[in-house]
């Protein structure tokens, strides 16, 4: 589907301000922090000593600390700017397309996902935050606060992919379904077998589904999600936990202790690059409506392409602008495919500022359109889990998720 000169500007303008963001991060982040440091030294002398002797300054001096480890692993993310083809120190935000066929994830070996289409990043930044104008020259963009917000979530989202933490208790049970539904399948056939999984997030789920043998494809539009997927950052990772981070060191709210905000994580848990040979893993950068709405790409039609369909934390998250629910994709799948889903119902779009139009359905009701729509449900359960929350903060967020297996009657 041809973009317009407009569209290509404003994804790439966006582009280069998320590599702004990253590189940025330290600056906002020993900011954000020195702010409690000069609250302290408003503090009579006295009281200085009284919280010092409870090693308040210290937590900041620490907090600085790993927000500077933070900024080193973040950086080697966004170190190489030539594999973008740009040099990104320059006032000029020039991108090309190449910014959309960049991705080779982990492996080299087997990884070889691309789309050729360039697609809007949509609902991932408010319009606020974009730069102005086309590629052309404009002013470098000053990260917001929400352009902060979005890569602590990234740290925090390794944690999910690629830690041995959280996210097991979600991606296990949709691996058990997937091979619970292909369980007649001999382990080496599976390749036959092709699963995308939209919403991908960092990866992990889409890999660990490539590493059972499926041929595998990721789907994510969001630019915080695909860079860390560039050459630059998996080239850096050859052992498993190589990397540190600490993705609980932004706020002091919420902790019973200063070893729950200064909690090092270590990742990956497994080498990205270690597929086996012959696995068939690829992560394709672009809007999932645009690139797997089965009418809308006439370039690459994707009807009945599909013997497996994963959505965790996804169908409530997409725009709903050319389909009226997620749900509304029964034709990419393969008669008698499979549709596996856990997640809640937090529609992102609801109440919006952008007029983007949102459809709230409750899980009942989401249900029942899922078998008016073809499929038949099985497995159905409630599954509680978090999603990135820090695991010792005194407060916790537990989703009722809901889980299940829905078949594309034949
Ligand atoms: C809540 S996160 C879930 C990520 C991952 N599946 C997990 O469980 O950790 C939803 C992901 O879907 C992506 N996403 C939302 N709408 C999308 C769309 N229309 N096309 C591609 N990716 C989309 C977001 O960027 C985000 O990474």
């Amino acid at each position: 589907m041809p973009f317009s000169q407009a569209e290509i500007a404003e994804e790439q303008t966006h582009f280069a301000n998320v590599i702004q963001t990253f590189k940025h991060y330290a600056a906002y982040s020993l900011s954000a922090n020195n702010r409690r440091r000069k609250d302290f030294f408003t503090l009579p002398r006295a009281d200085q000593e009284l919280l010092s002797s409870l090693g308040y300054k210290e937590n900041i001096a620490k907090a600085d600390r790993a927000i500077m480890a933070n900024a080193d692993f973040l950086n080697q993310i966004v170190a190489d700017p030539e594999i973008f083809g740009h040099d990104l120190d320059s006032e000029d935000v020039g991108y090309s397309e190449e910014i959309h066929t960049i991705l080779s994830f982990a492996s080299h070996d087997h990884i070889h996902g691309s789309h050729s289409h360039s697609h809007s990043h949509s609902h991932d930044e408010p319009r606020a935050s974009q730069g102005h104008g086309g590629p052309g020259k404009q002013k470098r963009h000053r990260p917001t606060d929400f352009d902060i917000d979005k890569l602590r979530s990234t740290l925090k989202q390794f944690v999910r992919d690629w830690s041995e933490e959280v996210a097991r208790v979600c991606y296990a049970p949709m691996r058990e379904a997937l091979l619970q539904h292909f369980s007649d399948i001999p382990p080496e056939e599976r390749h036959n077998f092709r699963v995308l999984v939209p919403g991908a997030g960092l990866g992990r789920l889409s890999w660990d589904v490539a590493n059972l043998g499926f041929a595998c494809q990721g789907n994510e539009f969001s630019h915080y999600m695909l860079l860390p997927h560039s050459s630059s950052s998996t080239g850096a990772t050859d052992s498993i936990d190589q990397h540190t981070i600490y993705p609980y060191v932004h706020s002091f709210s919420n902790l019973p202790n200063s070893a729950a905000m200064l909690r090092p994580i270590s990742i990956p848990d497994v080498m990205p690059s270690s597929l086996p040979q012959g696995s068939s893993f690829s992560l394709v950068a672009g809007d999932f409506e645009e690139i797997y709405g089965a009418d809308d790409n006439q370039d690459e039609p994707q009807g009945g392409k599909w013997d497996a369909i994963l959505t965790c934390f996804f169908i409530d998250t997409v725009r709903q602008e050319h389909r009226e629910l997620p749900p509304h994709h029964p034709p990419i799948l393969a008669p008698g495919g499979v549709w596996i889903n856990l997640g809640p119902l937090l529609w992102h779009f609801e109440n919006n500022s952008t007029n983007d139009p949102s459809i709230e359905l409750n899980l009942e009701e989401v249900k029942a359109l899922v078998r008016k729509i073809g499929f038949e449900i099985s497995n159905e359960r409630t599954i509680d889990t978090t999603y990135t929350n820090n695991a010792q903060s005194m407060l916790g967020y537990v989703y009722h998720a809901a889980f299940w297996t829905a078949t594309k009657r034949i």
